[in-house]
């Protein structure tokens, strides 16, 4: 018997003897899938466009472009994914085909792809060899199909489009192992031929190929878009939604932005984003600088949603340095600021618990399974840190342990001015749902106090964070606050 298993029913046997745990309180719906649950955990995706617009300098390419022109001579998919990884990307997002109609795959149902190419002198499948290379590294594999296809003939007839797509679709879902995200938009150009799209006939198919797979469009079924292309959720964020009230290539942005505290369904946002201003590498084309990423982290990752960063590969088939060297500020940024959580070093305290195994020391255990809990029918929901020495910070963060469903919709922060020694509020927030990062001017204090106001159910908290971000510190006149007009009532930095 391994030590392993001693010390497992040694616990069971002293578990025996004494009183029974309290249960966990009742899950609120709608919860997340176990596919929404481990895409959420992964926080951020790095999108790759790479296809014959990176070498014809175009975004939308018009479906004319001579397959000739697809030579990446240097092309690496091993560099995309060790990128990747470096810079803390849990997965990668591939454009197999974008709106041109070109395949990056060898696929049986049309002439326009790889195959018809110079690179390895038709015989490569950039889809196969970045499944590989991620597999290697332990990245999972997401795909992008565009549904608006402005080559192939069959396009905007509507039944024998639908079925060039899904035999497209079968090719992907199931030649390259295993794919754990579907990309789909409602993309289309104005005036284009008028037809539909068998969205429902489409779901059911990935999810029975891919069981693991999530959905990503406009409307779910497993994932929405945000509403925007700038990275940037609501600062109200729901995972809840209805999907009834959206329309694939016809929402409502602010409805996406903030889902909807009454939604019926665990539908959660994804905010993707370029860091060049193309989607596709443009030899003229430079990547934004890291403190636009940082601020994009905050308001998609810090705001309840998955971050998409979109990295162009160029037309050797290789990211480019200047991305790697913003990635890698990015990373450091990131590890610098949110390495040191000084609620660690607080002695925590609650004004109720529900039972032993939920106390409020839970907070400080990374991860979602261990959580404080509130005792029931309780009016006030307070969590208490005290330091031994005053701490300067300027970030909160929040997590709610989302397999629970989602809960708080209104809290704050108050700190004991250490003057005074009287509470002050130091920032307001709605939603929290798996992760929240409000930012706020510097503030030191060694008594804070997180207070939720409203909750859908008696709310839980799996971790808090409080850290000291020195870099949007410096940048920033932290007299200049502003109370946003909209319904959040949320303190939120000038940054305009
Ligand atoms: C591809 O990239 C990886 C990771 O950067 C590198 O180790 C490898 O040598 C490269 N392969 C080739 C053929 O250049
Ligand atoms: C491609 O074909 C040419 C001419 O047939 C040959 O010289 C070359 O070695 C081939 N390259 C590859 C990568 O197979
Ligand atoms: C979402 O659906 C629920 C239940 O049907 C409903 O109460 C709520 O008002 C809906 N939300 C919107 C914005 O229509
Ligand atoms: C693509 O990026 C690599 C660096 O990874 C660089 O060596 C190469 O010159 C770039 N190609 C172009 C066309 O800029
Ligand atoms: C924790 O807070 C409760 C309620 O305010 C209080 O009764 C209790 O003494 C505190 N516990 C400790 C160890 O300070
Ligand atoms: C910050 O803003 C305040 C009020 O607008 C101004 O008085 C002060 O000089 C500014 N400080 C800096 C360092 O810009």
């Amino acid at each position: 018997m391994s030590l392993l298993t001693l010390l497992f029913f040694s616990s069971l046997l002293s578990l025996s003897k004494s009183t029974p745990l309290k249960p966990h309180p009742l899950p609120i719906l709608p919860l997340p899938s176990s596919q929404q649950l481990q895409w959420q955990l992964g926080s951020m995706s790095m999108f790759l466009h790479f296809g014959p617009n990176t070498f014809t300098d175009s975004e939308w390419g018009t479906g004319k472009a001579d397959p000739s022109v697809f030579n990446p001579a240097h092309l690496n998919a091993t560099q995309w994914v060790q990128i990747a990884k470096d810079s803390g990307f849990s997965r990668v997002i591939l454009t197999a085909k974008h709106h041109d109609g070109f395949c990056l795959w060898p696929s049986v149902y049309t002439d326009y792809s790889v195959k018809s190419s110079p690179w390895r002198n038709g015989t490569g499948d950039v889809v196969a060899e970045l499944a590989s290379a991620a597999a290697e590294a332990g990245i999972g594999l997401g795909l992008y199909l565009s549904p608006w296809d402005r080559h192939d003939g069959a396009y905007g007839k509507t039944l024998e489009y639908n079925e060039f797509y899904l035999s497209q679709m079968t090719e992907l879902l199931t030649k390259y192992g295993e794919i754990k995200e579907v990309w789909l938009d409602g993309a289309k150009g104005e005036g284009e031929k008028d037809m539909e799209y068998y969205f429902t006939t489409w779901f059911s198919l990935i999810h029975q190929l891919q069981p693991g797979a999530v959905i990503f469009s406009d409307a779910g079924p497993d994932v929405r878009w945000i509403g925007d292309e700038a990275g940037v959720a609501g600062s109200t964020c729901w995972s809840l939604f209805n999907r009834t009230n959206a329309k694939i290539g016809d929402t409502d942005p602010l409805y996406s932005q903030q889902g909807d505290g009454f939604g019926q369904d665990w539908v959660p946002a994804e905010c993707d984003v370029s860091i060049r201003p193309g989607w596709f590498w443009h030899v003229l084309e430079s990547p934004k600088p890291v403190a636009k990423l940082l601020d994009i982290y905050y308001n998609s990752v810090g705001r309840n949603c998955l971050f998409l960063l979109n990295v162009p590969p160029n037309s050797s088939g290789l990211i480019s340095e200047q991305d790697i060297k913003v990635l890698k500020e990015f990373r450091e940024l990131k590890n610098s600021i949110f390495a040191n959580n000084f609620a660690r070093k607080a002695f925590i305290n609650s004004t109720s618990v529900r039972g032993s195994q939920f106390s409020a020391e839970n907070v400080l255990e990374e991860g979602l399974d261990k959580y404080w809990a509130p005792e029931e029918k309780q009016k006030e929901w307070e969590l208490y840190l005290e330091f031994r020495d005053p701490v300067s910070f300027n970030v909160l963060e929040v997590q709610e342990p989302i397999q629970m469903g989602q809960r708080v919709a209104s809290y704050h922060l108050e700190m004991r001015n250490v003057e005074s020694g009287k509470w002050e509020r130091v920032v307001r927030g709605t939603t929290v749902g798996f992760k929240r990062l409000l930012r706020f001017p510097r503030c030191e204090s060694r008594s804070l106090k997180l207070v939720v106001d409203k909750a859908r159910a008696d709310p839980l908290i799996s971790y808090i964070g409080i850290y000291l971000d020195k870099f949007s510190d410096s940048g920033r006149n932290s007299s200049k606050i502003t109370i946003t007009r909209t319904l959040q009532e949320e303190l939120v930095l000038n940054d305009s």
